[in-house]
C-alpha cells in the first residue's frame, strides 16, 4: 500500500478480511451483487499515521441515501450544542464559519438567528436536504478544492472552518488542507474531531476501523501533517463521543495564537505507548485476534444454550467486528434499530435481518449485543424494563462480558 501524503510504500501490518461497505445495509435480493473489498491497515512512520489500505469509491460511501442522521441521537445533539459554545471563543459577530460533513445540520443549526455566516458543506443530498429544511445553508458537495470557487466571500475569510467525524473519512489530505488554507482567515482556526487513535488502542476497539474511517488520528500524526501545510497544532481536547474522540485545534502558523499545554502532555503520552512509531501495531494485532476468538467463544456458548440473540443498534462500526468475527444470523438472530432506511434490510456482509426498534421489547431476546456502545449511557437509561424484565447485555470492548 502507498502512504496517502507521501506516497511511498508501507506494508500493512494487519488484515480484518472480505469487508463490505460500512452502512451498505441491502435487501435480500441485492445479496449476490453485494460488494466487498479487503480491510487491511498500515502505518506510515513519518507522519505516525494509521490508515487504510484499499478504501471504496467515496461516492460508494456517501450517496443520496446515507442512512445516518446526527440527531438521531440526542446525545449528540447536546454535544453539538457545547461544541458550537465552546467554538464562539474563536469568533466575533461578522464571522464566517464552514462545517465539513454538516450532516442534517445539527451543529450549524446553533448558530441560527445570529449575524455570523454559516455554511456546510455536505456530499449526501438525503441529509443535506434536511439541513436546508431547516434554514441551513448546506451545500451539497464534497468540500475541495473544485468546489469552492463561488465563495469569494469565504476566501481567507473564514475565522473558523470546522467537523466532527468527517476528516478521517477523506482519502485525499493535501486538498483537504490546501482548501482550509484557501479559506481560513489570517487567525482562524480549523478544529476537528475524530474518533482517536490512543482510545482505539486501548480499548482495542477495531471498530472504528472501516471504509469510511481512512485515517484514525492521533495529537502526533495532526502535529506532523499540520506541519507540512505550515499551520501549527495549538490545542487537543479529548472527546467521550464515539467511544473516544480528540477535537484537534490548527491555525497558522504564523498566527499570534498560543499552544496550550495539553498539546505536550498528549503527545508525550502519545510517545511513551508508541503510537509515534509502528511498535504498537504487533500489540494491537494481537489484541484484536484474541477480542475476535473471546466473543465468537462466548455468543456460540450462549447459541448453543439456545438464547434468542439480539444485536443493539446496526451501527457502521458493527459491520467490521460481524464480518471480521464471522458472526450471522444462525448466531444473532436479529438487530433492532431506530433509522428508518435500515429497518426492513439486512445487515452488511453478515446479513442479519434488521427490525424496527419498537419491536425490541416484544422480541424478547435473553442476550443484546451492544453494538452502540459508545451510546451505552444512553441507551441503558432508554432502556431500563429490558434489564428489568431480566435482559442482559453483551459488550465486547475492552472485553468480552455479559451483565
Ligand atoms: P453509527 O454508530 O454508525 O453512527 O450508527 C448508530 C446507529 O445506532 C444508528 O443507526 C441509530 C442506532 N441507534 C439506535 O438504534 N438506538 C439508539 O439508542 C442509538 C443511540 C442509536
Amino acid at each position: 500500500m502507498k502512504c496517502k501524503i507521501t506516497g511511498k510504500k508501507i506494508i500493512p501490518f494487519m488484515s480484518f478480511g472480505k469487508m463490505p461497505i460500512a452502512n451498505g445495509f441491502l435487501n435480500k435480493n441485492d445479496f449476490k451483487k453485494e460488494f466487498f473489498y479487503e480491510l487491511k491497515v498500515g502505518f506510515s512512520e513519518k507522519f505516525s499515521l494509521f490508515q487504510l489500505d484499499e478504501y471504496p469509491s467515496i461516492k460508494k460511501m456517501f450517496h443520496k441515501n446515507y442512512p445516518f442522521y446526527t440527531s438521531s441521537s440526542n446525545y449528540m445533539i447536546k454535544h453539538f450544542k457545547e461544541y458550537a459554545n465552546w467554538s464562539k471563543k474563536y469568533l466575533n459577530s461578522k464571522s464566517k464559519i464552514i462545517e465539513l460533513g454538516s450532516n442534517d445540520g445539527t451543529f450549524l443549526k446553533n448558530f441560527k438567528n445570529t449575524n455570523i455566516e454559516a455554511i456546510g458543506f455536505e456530499p449526501s443530498k438525503n441529509v443535506s436536504d434536511i439541513a436546508k429544511k431547516k434554514g441551513i445553508k448546506s451545500i451539497n458537495r464534497f468540500f475541495n478544492l473544485e468546489n469552492i470557487s463561488d465563495l469569494k466571500d469565504f476566501k481567507t475569510n473564514t475565522d473558523l472552518i470546522c467537523g466532527a467525524n468527517v476528516v478521517c473519512h477523506i482519502p485525499d489530505l493535501i486538498n483537504l488542507f490546501n482548501t482550509v488554507d484557501k479559506l481560513l482567515s489570517k487567525d482562524g482556526v480549523f478544529v476537528f474531531e475524530e474518533p482517536y487513535l490512543g482510545s482505539v488502542y486501548e480499548k482495542n476497539s477495531y471498530d472504528q476501523i472501516y471504509d469510511e474511517h481512512i485515517y484514525i488520528f492521533s495529537g502526533v500524526a495532526i502535529s506532523k501533517i499540520a506541519a507540512e501545510f505550515d499551520l501549527k497544532l495549538i490545542d487537543l481536547i479529548p472527546q467521550s463521543t464515539h467511544g473516544g474522540s480528540m477535537r484537534y485545534v490548527v491555525c497558522r502558523k504564523n498566527s499570534k495564537k498560543s499552544q496550550s499545554k495539553n498539546v505536550n502532555k498528549i503527545i508525550s503520552y502519545e510517545k511513551k505507548i508508541n503510537l509515534d512509531n509502528s511498535q504498537f501495531c504487533k500489540n494491537f494485532k494481537n489484541n484484536c485476534e484474541i477480542s475476535k476468538k473471546n466473543l465468537k467463544k462466548k455468543l456460540i456458548e450462549l447459541k448453543n444454550q439456545n438464547k434468542k440473540i439480539c444485536g443493539y443498534a446496526a451501527t457502521s462500526k458493527s459491520t467490521t467486528v460481524l464480518n471480521y468475527c464471522n458472526i450471522g444470523p444462525e448466531i444473532i438472530d436479529f438487530i433492532t434499530d431506530t433509522t428508518p432506511e435500515k429497518i426492513g434490510k439486512y445487515s452488511p456482509g453478515s446479513h442479519i435481518p434488521i427490525i424496527d426498534h419498537k419491536l425490541f421489547l416484544k422480541e424478547k431476546p435473553d442476550v443484546s449485543v451492544l453494538f452502540a456502545w459508545n451510546h451505552a449511557k444512553e441507551i441503558m437509561n432508554k432502556e431500563k424494563i429490558y434489564k428489568f424484565n431480566g435482559g442482559k447485555w453483551l459488550t465486547f470492548f475492552p472485553r468480552v462480558k455479559v451483565w
